[in-house]
């Protein structure tokens, strides 16, 4: 089906379109943002370049895709809304925030559904975000690989990286320690999930968040899930982003995992970003 309020430009084969002809600081008439909604769910991940938008904006649009998760204190902008997560990373920090494919939040047991990120300040070069179609790692594994994954779940945790961060990155002034604002969440999520909207199946583990397969020990998972990780980040499976400032990128996280290059040493990278309440995977 074709688009007649909006522009897409597919960016890659496997996934991820800009999206001309929206100013996103303006109110969306419901015949153009359902046309968004249907690039979202057709490319994964959708791109508007040149946007002056507040986060309050910023705010506005994640809400046309749902409600917004609120997030765990030490995350927020101190004197900002919940829901809103400031991405900084200063010319001086070593780590960025999200260095490892993932998708948002799978160690809760209601994941969300996509999350809006908004380019503030970039560096000169580098800092691109990575984007990986899970329907497409799904979709290419054997038919004996399929049937053992069936019914497989995995269990997710936050403990490695909330242990990581503390060690490794400042907080916001005004903000909580890590492990002080958000106890370790842990959830078990099917292998494979099925998107609610499109009815396909993708594959749901990521190296960030899952820490092993239920009913096997951590040795015993670390093999396969080791492959899936591996197989799910092929390169012909992903699509990759060169921010300008003002871009803003909305990514499924039922359907894609990303990661965010940690490139630029001695660069300032401000990102806005807001995430959509999710379903519980099935
Ligand atoms: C993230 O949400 O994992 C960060 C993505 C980015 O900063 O590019």
């Amino acid at each position: 089906m074709s688009y007649s309020r909006i522009v897409v430009k597919p960016i890659a084969g496997a996934l991820g379109a800009e999206i001309e002809g929206v100013d996103l600081a303006k109110p969306i008439d419901d015949a153009t943002f359902a046309e968004i909604r249907r690039a979202h769910l057709d490319y994964l991940v959708i791109f508007f370049r040149g946007q002056k938008i507040t986060d309050e904006e910023l705010a506005a649009f994640g809400r046309r895709f749902g409600e917004l998760a609120p997030l765990p204190p030490h995350r927020q902008f101190p004197g900002k809304f919940p829901e809103l997560l400031v991405i900084d990373k200063k010319p001086e920090d070593k780590l960025n925030f999200g260095w490892e494919w993932h998708s948002d939040t799978t160690h809760l047991p209601v994941p969300t559904l996509g999350s809006a990120l908004y380019a503030k300040i970039i560096p000169p070069v580098g800092g691109d975000t990575m984007f990986a179609n899970q329907y497409m790692a799904y979709d290419t594994l054997s038919d004996g690989m399929k049937k053992l994954l069936d019914g497989l779940v995995a269990v997710h945790s936050n403990g490695r990286i909330l242990r990581t961060l503390e060690e490794k990155v400042t907080p916001a002034p005004g903000s909580e320690p890590a492990s002080a604002a958000w106890a370790n969440g842990r959830a078990e999520h099917p292998v494979v999930r099925t998107h609610p909207d499109t009815g396909r199946k993708a594959l749901f583990v990521n190296v960030m968040h899952t820490e092993g397969l239920k009913g096997m020990t951590i040795e015993e998972s670390q093999p396969l899930l080791q492959y899936l990780y591996a197989h799910a980040s092929r390169p012909e499976f992903t699509c990759r982003f060169r921010w300008t400032e003002g871009a803003v990128a909305f990514w499924d996280n039922r359907s894609v995992q990303h990661l965010a290059m940690n490139d630029y040493p001695g660069h300032r990278r401000l990102m806005h970003r807001v995430q959509v309440k999710g379903t519980k995977p099935v």
